[in-house]
C-alpha cells in the first residue's frame, strides 16, 4: 500500500490548495518523478536543447493552429482568400499565420538537429531502442501533418503538390488507382480532398503527435537521459544519497538551461517572422500565393525544403517498366531504414566520442549526402535529366540527376554497410563514468 500522502510544507500561499490537490491527484509525485528528482546526467551539451524545444515547438503550433482554425474555412470555394483575410483583416492574424508557417520549418529543424544528436551519441542503442522507434514514428507523423497541413491555403503549390504525393500511391502496383481515390476522395484533388485533409490535420495526426511525444517521454524516464559520454549514469549509484554520481536532478538544472534555449529559439523565430518569413521562398513558397488552379501545371513543383532530401531519391531512382514504383519504393525505405539504427550500429560504444574514423567518417558522409540531397530537391526539374534505364547507363551530361544517384546510394550504404563498418571500427574503450 501506498504512504500516505504527507500535507505540503514550506512557505508558500497555495500550499493549502497543493495539499488538497494532491490527496486527490498524484500532483507532487508526478513533479517530482519528472523533474525535481528527475536525475539527468551532468554533461549535456548544446545538443541537448532539441528535446524540449521540440516540445515547445509543438504546443506553439497547436496553440497558433487552434487561432488559424478561428478564421480559416475548409472549402476549396474560400481556403484561399480566408487565408488572405486572416493576413489582412484579422487582427494579429498575419502574426499567428506566420507563427504557425515559421514554426513547421523550424519543427523540423529542432527534430532533425534532435536525431542528429541522436546518431552521434548512440542515443538509439540499448536500453533506449523503443524511445527510438517512437521518434521514428513522431518524425513519419510530423511529416503527415506538414502534408495535410500544406493543402489547406489552396495555392498552387499546395493544390499541385498534393496531387504529385497522391499520385505516388498510384504507383503500388495492383492497388495504387483504388488508393489514390480512396485518399483524394475523388478522382483529382478537390473541394473532398481539401476537407479530410483538414480534419486530418486539426484533429487526427495532432492527437496521434501528443499522444507519441507523451510515450516518447515516459520512455525517456524509464530508461533514463543517455548523454555526450554515453555511459549510462544508473550504473553508479552514490550508497549515501540513493543518485547518481553522475547526475543532477532535472530542475531547476536543466529546465533553466533549456529556457535559455526557448529564450534563442524565440530570437531566430522572430528575426524570421519579422524580417523573412518566406525565407526566400524556403518556408513559404511563391507558387503558394497564387490560388490553385486545376488547369494549370506550375513549371516548377517541389516540396518544402523539409521533404526534399526523399524527393530527389525518389527522382534518382529510374522507372521500371513504366512504373514509378521502384522510386516510391525507395524513397519508403529510406525513411523505413531509420527504424533499425539500433540493430544496425554493432560499435561496443555508443558515443561517436569513443568511435573510430571509420563510423565518424560514414557519419560525416551521411549528414553531407542528406544536405545535397535536399538541395538537389529543390532544384528545377528542368536541370534534372530525364529518367528511364537510358538515362541511368548512358547520360553523364546531367549533373543534378548523377549527384542525386550517388548521393542516394551514399544514403542507403550508411545504413546497409553499418553492421560491417560499425563493428570493425577501431573504438576507444568507454570510461567508467562521465568525463568532463
Ligand atoms: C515532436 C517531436 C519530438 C519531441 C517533442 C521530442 C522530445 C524529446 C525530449 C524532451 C527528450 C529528452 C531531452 C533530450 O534528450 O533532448 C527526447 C529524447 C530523445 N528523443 Fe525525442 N522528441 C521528438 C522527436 C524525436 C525523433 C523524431 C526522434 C528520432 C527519430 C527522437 C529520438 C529521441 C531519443 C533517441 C532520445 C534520447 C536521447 C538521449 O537520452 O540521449 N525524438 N525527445
Amino acid at each position: 500500500m501506498a504512504a500516505p500522502k504527507q500535507p505540503v510544507t514550506g512557505a508558500g500561499p497555495f500550499n493549502g490548495v497543493l495539499t488538497w490537490v494532491d490527496t486527490r491527484f498524484p500532483l507532487i509525485s508526478l513533479w517530482k518523478e519528472h523533474l525535481a528528482e528527475y536525475y539527468a546526467p551532468k554533461n549535456f551539451n548544446f545538443w541537448y536543447y532539441f528535446g524540449s524545444l521540440a516540445l515547445f515547438v509543438l504546443v506553439i503550433q497547436i496553440v497558433t493552429g487552434i487561432f488559424l482554425t478561428m478564421n480559416y474555412k475548409p472549402d476549396a470555394a474560400q481556403a484561399f482568400a480566408s487565408v488572405e483575410y486572416i493576413m489582412r483583416d484579422v487582427p494579429g492574424g498575419w502574426l499567428i499565420r506566420y507563427m504557425h508557417s515559421t514554426g513547421a520549418s523550424m519543427f523540423f529543424i529542432v527534430v532533425y538537429l534532435h536525431m542528429f544528436r541522436a546518431l552521434m551519441y548512440g542515443s538509439y542503442r540499448k536500453p533506449r531502442e523503443l524511445l527510438w522507434i517512437i521518434g521514428v514514428l513522431i518524425y513519419l507523423s510530423m511529416m503527415a501533418e506538414a502534408f495535410f497541413g500544406y493543402l489547406l491555403p489552396w495555392g498552387q503549390m499546395s493544390y499541385w503538390g498534393a496531387q504529385v504525393i497522391v499520385n505516388l500511391f498510384s504507383a503500388v502496383p495492383f492497388i495504387g488507382d483504388d488508393l489514390g481515390v480512396w485518399i483524394r476522395g475523388d478522382y483529382v484533388i478537390s473541394d473532398a480532398t481539401l476537407n479530410r485533409f483538414f480534419a486530418l490535420h486539426v484533429i487526427a495526426v495532432p492527437l496521434a503527435l501528443l499522444l507519441l511525444v507523451a510515450i516518447h517521454v515516459m520512455a525517456l524516464h524509464e530508461v533514463g537521459s543517455s548523454n555526450p559520454d554515453g555511459v549510462e549514469i544508473k550504473k553508479r549509484i552514490d550508497p549515501a544519497t540513493g543518485h547518481p554520481v553522475d547526475g543532477i536532478p532535472f530542475h531547476p538544472y536543466y529546465t533553466v538551461k533549456d529556457l535559455f534555449g526557448v529564450a534563442v529559439f524565440l530570437a531566430v523565430s522572430c528575426a524570421i517572422m519579422f524580417f523573412a518569413p518566406a525565407m526566400g521562398g524556403y518556408f513559404l513558397e511563391y507558387n503558394n500565393f497564387i490560388p490553385a488552379n486545376p488547369l494549370q501545371t506550375p513549371e516548377h513543383i517541389a516540396p518544402v525544403w523539409y521533404f526534399t532530401p526523399y524527393y530527389s531519391i525518389l527522382r534518382a531512382v529510374p522507372p521500371m517498366f513504366n512504373s514509378q514504383f521502384p522510386g516510391v519504393a525507395a524513397m519508403g525505405a529510406a525513411v523505413i531504414l531509420l527504424f533499425f539504427m539500433p540493430w544496425l550500429d554493432r560499435a561496443p560504444v555508443k558515443s561517436i566520442r569513443y568511435k573510430g574514423s571509420v563510423f565518424k567518417g560514414w557519419l560525416a558522409a551521411f549528414v553531407v549526402t542528406f544536405l545535397i540531397l535536399g538541395y538537389l530537391g529543390t532544384a528545377p526539374t528542368t536541370v534534372w535529366g530525364q529518367f528511364g534505364f537510358d538515362a541511368f547507363f548512358l547520360d553523364t551530361k546531367d549533373i543534378a540527376t548523377w549527384a542525386a544517384r550517388v548521393g542516394t546510394i551514399v544514403y542507403f550504404l550508411f545504413f546497409l554497410l553499418m553492421p560491417w563498418y560499425s563493428r570493425r571500427d577501431k573504438c576507444k574503450p568507454e570510461p567508467e563514468g562521465i568525463t568532463h
